[in-house]
């Protein structure tokens, strides 16, 4: 019997990137498309080009420089949406427009507070609009799991009729069961009479911990695309994780019902991309996490590590190598040249340009001169550092502290602000409970005095770690900021962890900055 594939359309640029926090630049966006190309997947879902100027610009970005993939874009089912995507993807050689609108009760009646017959209209209508621009249309049916099954079925037949070559049946809220979810894909094969005109695909959200569950059930019984994340991230409790689902169908195949299936995906590329989605976006990833924790394949027991010596497969039922965890963590040193620096950055899954890689050289020969060994840790850290920095942004000149037993803690901090490639520099002091809160304090005054802020976005988290081992090992520190709502993530490193904490702060308030309407009313303020 031939083999099957599933489609693997990824969507951490568009629902991953809807993680609290989580916010990319274009630049960092573009990144991370390079290393999904190279994992192969089939589709990038790049952005909702209507959701902000930087979402067009990034999937406008991502589509110049992709050429293996196809580029999806989001859109609701309105015309002004389908417009902007049809535009944020002119160039890319294999565009598919995404379109959605809610088919269940609660968000016909609560959200879109429309009829069932105006849902169907506006479904339809959407589907034809955009047949103007491509012929690779997907049609969501949102909050699919809780829909009227009829009613539902109703608006696949017709957005079929109208056009759409692949059908997506989202479990919204991460409601479903394995066994239900599965019995809803049956029923939609079974009802809709030209569904075999399409490829079906499910998009399941893990609010119960059951999106990968639910996305393999799926697959056993038609569905022939998934839509997951790298790390599983995404709003809420994020969405099936990518790597899960492509290592149980490359590892259970002797499973009767997955045996017939595979993916494209190489699996090799799984643990950079990994890390890569994990840096640039500041959220880590679990220790424990299947496939791409840090835990996932180190064994403690001893009987596991006897084992494990005797054979292998005895506690592992996937090797490291397969998913591209690699095999040596130290390598690099003050002795190490730009060459070494260039080829280990390849094994970490990064292919960067050469300037690029000039600047972060400097900066390594920086590092070498503070730490004696360089590990994995402190590279990706460097990488992170270059790739997060933007045209306008906020940098750290200097800082001052005075800080010890029986005195009050000081700083003195100068920023440089960067707008249209001019830079003006601000300074400020101020004391505090502890050097790294006198530290924040006379950022926020710096930021509070220029924006005319009654108050500074508030820290409502703040970790550090060691990225790596020894004395001398650099610290980690990520913070989340929050105003009016919205979560804004920053992360520093450095071998001074005071520097570490203010760059995170730093980082965190460039994002706060990068935000359209924070940017806007701050030229005006500095009048540039
Ligand atoms: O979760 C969802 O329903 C979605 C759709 C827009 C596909 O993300
Ligand atoms: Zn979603």
């Amino acid at each position: 019997m031939n083999k099957e594939k599933i489609f693997i359309f990824d969507t951490t640029l568009r629902d991953g990137e809807q993680s609290p926090g989580a916010s990319l630049t274009p630049k960092q966006k573009l990144e991370i498309a390079l290393q999904l190309e190279r994992l192969n997947v089939d589709i990038i879902e790049a952005g909702f080009p209507i959701a902000s100027p930087g979402d067009k610009e990034a999937v406008s970005l991502i589509s110049k420089h992709i050429k293996n993939c196809q580029i999806a874009a989001l859109a609701r089912a309105r015309k002004e949406d389908i417009d902007i995507c049809a535009e944020a993807l002119k160039y890319a050689k294999y565009p598919r427009i995404h379109t959605f609108i809610a088919t269940s009760d609660i968000h016909i009646k609560y959200k879109l507070k429309m009829t069932k017959q105006e849902v169907l209209e506006t479904a339809i209508n959407a589907v034809k609009y955009a047949r103007k621009f491509t012929d690779n249309i997907e049609f969501s049916c949102e909050d699919a799991a809780r829909s009227d099954i009829d009613f539902m079925c109703k608006v696949i037949q017709e957005v079929i009729n109208a056009g759409a070559k692949v059908i997506n049946i989202p479990d919204t809220v991460g409601y479903s069961i394995p066994e239900e979810f599965s019995e809803l894909i049956e029923k939609i094969k079974s009802r809709v009479a030209n569904i075999d005109k399409c490829i079906l695909s499910v998009h399941c959200h893990n609010d119960l911990g059951l999106a990968v569950a639910n996305s393999i059930s799926a697959i056993i019984h038609g569905a022939r695309q998934v839509e997951c994340t790298i790390n599983g991230i995404g709003e809420r409790a994020g969405n099936a994780a990518l790597e899960e689902i492509v290592m149980i169908l490359k590892t259970r195949t002797r499973y009767p019902k997955l045996k017939n299936f595979y993916t494209d995906i190489n699996t090799k590329e799984l643990y950079p991309t990994s890390r890569l989605v994990s840096t640039l976006t500041g959220i880590t990833v679990q220790p424990n996490k299947a496939v791409v924790g840090y835990n996932a394949f180190r064994h403690e027991s001893g009987i596991h590590q006897d084992g494990i010596l005797k054979k292998r497969q005895t506690y592992e039922i996937m090797s490291p190598q397969d998913v591209g965890v690699p095999s040596t963590e130290l390598v690099l040193g003050k002795h190490s040249g730009r060459h070494a620096l260039a080829k280990r950055l390849t094994t970490l899954g990064y292919r960067l340009r050469k300037d690029t890689i000039d600047k972060i050289f400097v900066k390594f020969k920086q590092l070498c001169d503070k730490k004696k060994y360089v590990f994995d840790e402190d590279i990706v850290a460097l990488v992170n550092e270059e790739l997060g920095k933007s045209k306008e942004q906020i940098e750290l000149k200097y800082f001052h502290i005075n800080s010890g037993s029986g005195i009050i803690p000081t700083a003195t901090v100068e920023i440089a602000i960067t707008i249209n490639s001019q830079h003006k520099t601000f300074r400020e002091a101020e004391f505090g409970d502890g050097p790294i809160d006198a530290a924040y304090k006379s950022i926020d005054k710096i930021i509070c005095n220029l924006f005319h802020l009654p108050a500074a976005p508030k820290l409502v988290d703040y970790q550090l770690k060691a990225i790596s081992s020894g004395k001398d090992a650099q610290g980690e520190v990520m913070v989340k900021l929050e105003y009016e709502n919205v979560l804004f993530t920053g992360r520093g490193v450095s071998t001074d962890i005071i520097e570490a904490s203010i760059k995170a702060y730093i980082s965190a308030l460039n994002n706060f900055i990068l935000n359209k309407k924070i940017t806007k009313n701050l030229k005006t303020k500095l009048g540039l």
